[in-house]
Order: structure tokens, then C-alpha cells, then sequence
């Protein structure tokens, strides 16, 4: 099973940006933790992108089609405003969790509204760094789970 885990805008300056709200652990620790996790789930992180461009996120989704079977993303402030990361990701098809460390259902009213929450096999918020693990595990359990179903309906 192969996995992109994208991150967008601002991320890379997790470890000091905004530490009471994003905590303290960089974002090269948190794809630190990805990778290990995701070896105790026997999956294939197949790549992993932070991009502060809307354009390079796209296109990254874009690129994924056919070759990734499900992505962790974390929008950052594109949640909030971007049809052309919902577009991608709805031509594509390819399953999705939506994450974010915050719990944006708790912050500015601005944050509150995700163009993605809605086509999102999930969404994980609120619990900081961890918010990453649970979004790949709970991927990974639905993609499993369909696949289980596929074959059992197989003739
Ligand atoms: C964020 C929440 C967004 O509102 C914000 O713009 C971010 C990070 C989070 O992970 O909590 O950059 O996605």
C-alpha cells in the first residue's frame, strides 16, 4: 500500500512557529514519525512533500493518480480557501484524511470552514503532532477494510 503525505503552507517552520498552538516538534521529526509508524503498519510511505504553493500541491495530487492509494494531508491555511486543492483531489479520487494539529473547530471562525472536511474519508484534528499517526493508521484501516471487502465480493 503506498502513501503521500503532503503538507502545505507554513509547516516547515513547525518547532518555532507558533509553538503553544503547534507545538514544538519540527516537521522533520513529525515525517520521522510517520516513517516509523507507517513500517509498523507495513506500508509504503511513497513520498513526502511540504510546499508553501498551491500550484506544487496540485500538481503533486495530480501526479499521484494511479500510483498512490491514499494521501495524509494537511492543508494548512489552503483549507480554508483553496476549490483548486478540493478540484484535484475530487479528479484524482484517491482517498484522503484531512489532518490538522490545531483544532480548528475551536479557533477563529475563518478556520472553521475546510473545503475538504466533506470529501475526506476522514478528519483529524486537535491532538498536535499525533494528529499525523492517528490520520495514517485510520487510512490505513479503511484501505485495508476495502480491500477486504473487494475480495470477499469477488467471484
Ligand atoms: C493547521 C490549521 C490551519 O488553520 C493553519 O492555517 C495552519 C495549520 C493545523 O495543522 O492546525 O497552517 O492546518
Amino acid at each position: 500500500m503506498k502513501i503521500l503525505i503532503l503538507h502545505g503552507p507554513n509547516l516547515n517552520l513547525l518547532g518555532s512557529r507558533e509553538t503553544g498552538i503547534y507545538g514544538s516538534k519540527t516537521l522533520d521529526e513529525i515525517n520521522s514519525e510517520l516513517r516509523k509508524r507507517a513500517g509498523e503498519l507495513g506500508v509504503d510511505i511513497q513520498d513526502i512533500c511540504q510546499s508553501n504553493s498551491e500550484s506544487e500541491l496540485v500538481d503533486r495530487i495530480q501526479a499521484a493518480q494511479g500510483r498512490i492509494d491514499g494521501i495524509v494531508i494537511n492543508p494548512a491555511a489552503y483549507t480554508h480557501t483553496s476549490i483548486a486543492l478540493r478540484d484535484a483531489l475530487l479528479a484524482t479520487g484517491i482517498p484522503f484524511v484531512e489532518v490538522h494539529l490545531s483544532n480548528i473547530h475551536g479557533r477563529e471562525s475563518f478556520r472553521q470552514h475546510s473545503y475538504l472536511s466533506d470529501i475526506a474519508t476522514g478528519v483529524v484534528a486537535g491532538f498536535g503532532s499525533a494528529s499525523y499517526l492517528l490520520a495514517l493508521q485510520g487510512l490505513v484501516t479503511t484501505l485495508q477494510r476495502e480491500e477486504t471487502d473487494r475480495k470477499r465480493s469477488a467471484p
